[in-house]
């Protein structure tokens, strides 16, 4: 029995994806939503590679369609797909509308919700509306584009990690493919393991502003718990992948990621460079925190190499580091 509702949500979500893409045939999703991709620079091969479509303006588009082909609006409802109106749940609307639409995928291709962004800069609006958790949608196991990636992942035995929808596709379009989406929130063990299934090397791309370096670093420990090689790279302020590969283009793009990556040591040191430099206490505080990262790797040969990079970096006594080491490691044991 659960199965067969497995099957039919993935069959909802499939009828749903279509119905999205084949809304930007119609003049609506024409002059709204393919103007909207074609500003951003999205081809129409990228368009159909990721699945990106428009919801119509209006209530019940989806859920009319669906209702046509024989959906039960209980499944529609489960799938996430639609929503009961408050104090009336007899009645039902489209979840996704006058929005255009992010297809998210499983690993093997099968459409299991959606991301949709809003179309103007209306601040009272959430820029995206997400598909809700389902039966066939954990959120904490799926990163976005890791099915259109894993292949590249494998192939260059890295994985750039990325915030958004948008700068997947952007990197693709300036020919990195091994790239997949956390979508704005924190790095999960399920993720994680997900990746480690392709490489066991990640490069964090998240954006340039005080929200994505926090989450940089946040990200940064939860890869090297999970025994994972991390490097990271800073865009300049207010930058994301998309936006930067736009302004500078493909090749000046791929030269800043070589030029700029850093190992988690590098990545904290260049983040702090100037405090350090000024402050003791500061630079203090740095070293405890590089420390601390250094802790969190399973493996204590990989633990040792960084201790003596840290040592040379930060220029203090390997000893004191090992120390210190051991202090945090005999509080997490
Ligand atoms: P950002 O705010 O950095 O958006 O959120 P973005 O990806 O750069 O989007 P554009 O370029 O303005 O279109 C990063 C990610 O966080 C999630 C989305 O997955 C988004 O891609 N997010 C953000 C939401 O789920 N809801 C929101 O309201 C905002
Ligand atoms: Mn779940
Ligand atoms: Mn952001
Ligand atoms: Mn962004
Ligand atoms: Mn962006």
């Amino acid at each position: 029995l659960e199965q067969n509702e497995r099957e039919s949500l993935f069959i909802a979500l499939n009828f749903a994806k279509d119905f999205f893409v084949k809304n930007l045939e119609t003049p609506e999703g024409r002059s709204i939503g393919v103007s909207y991709f074609k500003e951003r620079g999205f081809t129409p091969q990228i368009i159909q590679k990721f699945d990106l479509g428009y919801a119509l303006d209006g209530w019940d588009h989806l859920l009319k369609a669906a209702k046509s082909a024989g959906f039960q609006e209980e499944i529609l409802l489960k799938a996430g797909l639609i929503l009961q109106k408050e104090g009336e749940p007899e009645r039902m609307y489209d979840r996704f509308r006058n929005r255009v639409t992010f297809t998210i995928h499983n690993i093997s291709g099968k459409p299991i919700g959606f991301g949709a962004r809003i179309l103007t800069k209306d601040k009272n609006q959430p820029k995206y509306i997400n598909s809700p958790e389902t039966p066939i949608y954990h959120k904490s196991d799926v990163l976005y584009g890791m099915f259109q990636a894993k292949k590249a992942i494998r192939d260059f035995d890295n994985c750039f990690l990325v915030e958004g929808y948008t700068d997947v596709i952007s990197m693709h379009l300036s020919g990195i493919e091994n790239v997949v989406a956390s979508s704005g929130t924190s790095l999960t063990e399920g993720q994680i393991k997900l990746i480690k299934r392709f490489t066991n090397q990640v490069t964090v791309l998240y954006d340039g502003d005080n929200a994505g370096i926090k989450a940089s670093l946040r990200g940064i420990d939860l890869l090297l718990e999970g025994g994972l090689n991390v490097k990271a790279v800073v865009f300049p302020d207010g930058e994301d992948p998309d936006s930067f590969s736009r302004k500078v283009g493909s090749q000046a793009f791929q030269d800043y990621l070589k030029a700029n990556s850093r190992d988690f040591i590098g990545f904290k040191i260049s983040l702090y460079r100037d405090e350090i430099a000024k402050d003791p206490i500061r630079k203090a505080e740095v070293i405890r925190e590089v420390v601390q990262s250094i802790g969190k790797i399973p493996d204590p040969i990989i633990r040792s190499v960084y201790t003596k990079e840290a040592s040379g970096l930060l220029e203090i006594e390997e000893g004191i580091l090992l120390s210190e080491l051991n202090k945090n490691l005999v509080k997490t044991q």
